[in-house]
């Protein structure tokens, strides 16, 4: 049986109408909106919309079995923009694995707010542990699927780090004891590095890296897929880590605006790159990629 996935990252939709209080201009979202607005970067996300409508149209035209979202859905954590988010990649209509980004979160108050996991709900079904929302595994044929959370609110603009949390790694030990055999691939928002193997900047990384590989290690994960980066790439073997890591990259980013099509057949990992033609306006096929998935619940 092959199982057929679309992987689909950081799309950083910034909603026209977005939820102001007064209390943002005194936290995190400010200077983030700052970021955005001021020095410009928001313009590297000014075709969100439209590259995310085409997405939605190949999203019900090749069949996927279930999309995967690795976080960042959102420019400055609004709850409007993950509504239209979840609108568009139409959460209530397709089967899909959902887990926020550090933007989702953009202040503590987002990330205690559950708006994130109010609107990607449906994409967030699965086996889970003591009732709590992470970590949770779906099955897609004979691949399990392994949300964990990585980001967290943070205080300080200058903080873009993300953390798993001791909690969250115990209860990740516990429901790799319960998943029967198949392929395991870990679904989080951080990477286990840069493309070119070097750990990420201090405030730009994942806090408890080493101990959430470990885990991952010790339940037999065979591959760990990503978003965080913008740019795509896949590491056969990363530093730290005894699987592979594919980045999704960003769907919607100017130029690098393109998402990850792939085929699991046993152990057997086929890749498809699908980037983002803005001429026209469509999806094209671009770099291939395969790898064989290890572990000890891979059959074969
Ligand atoms: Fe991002
Ligand atoms: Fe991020």
């Amino acid at each position: 049986m092959t199982v057929r996935l679309a992987h689909v990252s950081d799309l950083h939709l910034a909603a026209a109408n977005s939820d102001w209080r007064g209390r943002d201009w005194f936290n995190k979202r400010v200077f983030t909106w700052m970021n955005l607005s001021v020095l410009g970067r928001g313009q590297r996300f000014a075709r969100a919309e439209q590259v995310l409508v085409r997405l939605a149209d190949e999203l019900t035209q090749r069949n996927y079995d279930r999309v995967i979202f690795s976080g960042d859905a959102t420019a400055l954590g609004f709850d409007t923009e993950l509504r239209r988010v979840a609108e568009i990649l139409g959460v209530d209509s397709r089967p899909g694995l959902a887990v926020p980004g550090n933007h989702d979160y953009c202040t503590t108050g987002a990330a205690r707010s559950g708006d994130f996991e109010r609107h990607f709900a449906p994409w967030q079904q699965g086996t889970r542990i003591d009732d709590q929302i992470y970590p949770f595994a779906q099955q897609a044929g004979h691949v399990w699927l392994i949300a964990v959370n990585s980001a967290k609110g943070n205080r300080w603009f200058w903080d873009a780090t993300g953390r798993t949390g001791n909690e969250q790694l115990e209860r990740l030990g516990r429901l790799f004891q319960q998943l029967p055999p198949g392929p395991r691939i870990l679904v989080t928002h951080y990477p286990i590095c840069l493309e070119d193997g070097r750990p990420e900047g201090v405030v730009h990384g994942l806090r408890d890296l080493r101990e959430t590989v470990a885990a991952a290690a010790a339940g037999g994960v065979s591959l760990w897929l990503h978003g965080h980066r913008h740019r795509f790439y896949c590491l056969p073997k990363p530093p730290l880590a005894p699987f592979p890591a594919v980045c999704a990259g960003s769907t919607t980013q100017v130029g690098l605006w393109s998402y990850g099509e792939y085929e699991i057949e046993g152990n057997q990992f086929r890749g498809l790159r699908r980037v983002f033609d803005v001429e026209a306006n469509q999806f094209r096929d671009a770099d291939r990629f395969e790898l064989t998935l290890k572990g000890p619940q891979a059959p074969g």
